[in-house]
């Protein structure tokens, strides 16, 4: 197709400006001023609207598989539902289990993203450490894997220990990669867990108790300080306290490869959520969970300093019936919480309406600086010659409110539920083709692919 995108205002991570563009299959071919309409199919009229770079959420678990069962969005629903909010590219998990190498779990995670409608990628999680690791860490990065996370909580599976880590550190940094980090101390949140549920206390309320802010802070300091030990660059995910963020202010400050993620539920929701009824506090169950007020306001200006590189979602929805699972027990709860679809959205309406960010930089934390961070950039993330025609029409004064009867990701709950919210996805193009116009997914479109990130 030979599409041309008329009197938009385009922004980047670093200008907007009005230009006219053009693409051609998968990519943006030209960006100029009343370019010649001659051999095009479509022609767009984008008055009003801005156009920016696809999406990129560095953080989904799409089709999860956990104790509660599979998180509820598999690849293509929850790929629908990104599209739907504006992003054309994930960067998703792989979680061997024991005893699997690196190299055929990420060939298994692929063949259950093959659905996808967007791009995709994964971090791909050393679960321990086995005498051909370091050979299947190359082999990953050979087959276009940069980051690695591991977990420093949920020790009883796939949480590692200090030495584990330690290793994972030294390697990644020998071949070149990045580490992501989920910073909460495991050992001693098992113990409180434990404790408060012998004590009777079952309810909701007590997972974010057992999971207090400086046991994140603790983790990230630890993680921190080892990473400086190995020279490796490390990316926190889900930062989510004050405390944190001033140790990786303190750490970039002194030079070292330190990057920071948050998600919108950080930086829009609090701790009261989880006073109520288990039906209301449920959907709230996530790890690291919901924060005091004053740590939202630290990670607003966390981000407006660059201390904070990038928005992620942690999308992982699950239903009720199975957060119902830990009716009688909170450490059973399946953990975690949808949102792939309305990051732009949460970040335009309270982060540039609010001016807190400008429109740069909206786009640089939802999708330049992902590119950039784990290897795709400028392929992706960006609005220029040569680069995957991921382009999203913004409408930036459609109103809604969030709400079951509005979304699209497979859940019977949304921790957004009622939130009224300014912009819309109105046009998507993921490599050129148009998946959603005005509301509607297009059919017959072709599916998602794996990137090599490099
Ligand atoms: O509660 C969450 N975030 N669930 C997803 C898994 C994780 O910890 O990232
Ligand atoms: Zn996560």
């Amino acid at each position: 197709m030979n599409i041309i995108i008329q009197n938009a205002t385009l922004i980047t991570s670093t200008k907007v400006y009005a230009l006219d563009l053009r693409i051609e299959g998968e990519k943006i071919v030209e960006l100029g001023v009343n370019i010649p309409f001659s051999n095009t199919d479509i022609i767009i009229d984008a008055t009003g609207k801005y156009l920016i770079p696809g999406g990129i959420d560095p953080h989904v678990h799409l089709h999860l598989s956990t104790g509660a069962g599979y998180s509820s969005d598999d690849f293509y629903s929850g790929s629908v539902a990104a599209l739907f909010g504006g992003t054309t590219t994930v960067i998703d998990f792989v979680t061997p289990h024991k005893g699997q190498s690196l190299v055929e779990a990420l060939d298994e995670r692929k063949k259950e993203a093959e659905n996808a409608l967007i791009d995709y990628s994964f971090h791909v999680s050393p679960i321990d450490w086995h005498s051909n690791i370091e050979d299947e860490i190359l082999a990953c990065k050979k087959l276009g894997i940069t980051s690695f996370k591991v977990y420093l909580a949920y020790l009883q599976n796939i949480g590692l220990d200090r030495s584990v880590f330690a290793n994972v550190l030294k390697t990644v940094s020998k071949i070149g990669g990045m580490v992501t980090i989920h910073c909460e101390m495991g050992k001693e949140i098992d113990q409180l867990r434990d404790q408060f549920f012998e004590a009777g206390k079952i309810e909701p309320l007590y997972h974010p108790l057992s999971r207090p802010a400086k046991m994140e802070s603790d983790a990230v300091l630890m993680a921190i300080e080892m990473a400086a030990e190995a020279n490796c660059p490390i990316y926190i995910v889900h930062v989510s306290t004050a405390e944190s963020l001033k140790h990786i202010q303190k750490a970039q400050a002194k030079g070292q490869k330190v990057y920071g993620e948050t998600c919108p539920q950080y930086l829009l929701l609090d701790d009261s959520k989880y006073e109520g009824t288990f039906q209301e506090t449920a959907p709230y169950v996530m790890s690291p969970p919901l924060r005091k007020s004053y740590d939202k306001d630290a990670l607003w200006e966390g981000i407006q300093k660059g201390n904070i590189q990038t928005i992620g979602t942690d999308h992982c929805p699950f239903m009720m019936s199975q957060k119902e699972l830990g009716i009688n027990d909170f450490r059973k709860i399946a953990n975690g919480a949808g949102g792939i679809e309305h990051r732009l959205q949460l970040l335009y309406t309270f982060g540039v309406l609010t001016h807190k960010i400008s429109l740069q930089q909206w786009v640089n934390l939802c999708s330049t600086s992902p590119a950039k961070i784990f290897g795709m950039y400028p392929t992706k993330g960006e609005i220029a010659v040569g680069s995957d025609a991921d382009l999203i029409l913004w409408n930036p004064d459609f109103e809604n409110i969030i709400s079951l009867e509005n979304q699209h990701q497979h859940c019977d709950s949304n921790i957004y539920e009622g939130m009224a919210v300014t912009g819309k996805a109105e046009m998507v193009f993921r490599r050129g083709e148009l998946m959603i116009e005005n509301g509607i997914l297009i059919p017959n479109t072709t599916k998602g692919k794996f990137i090599e990130r490099n």
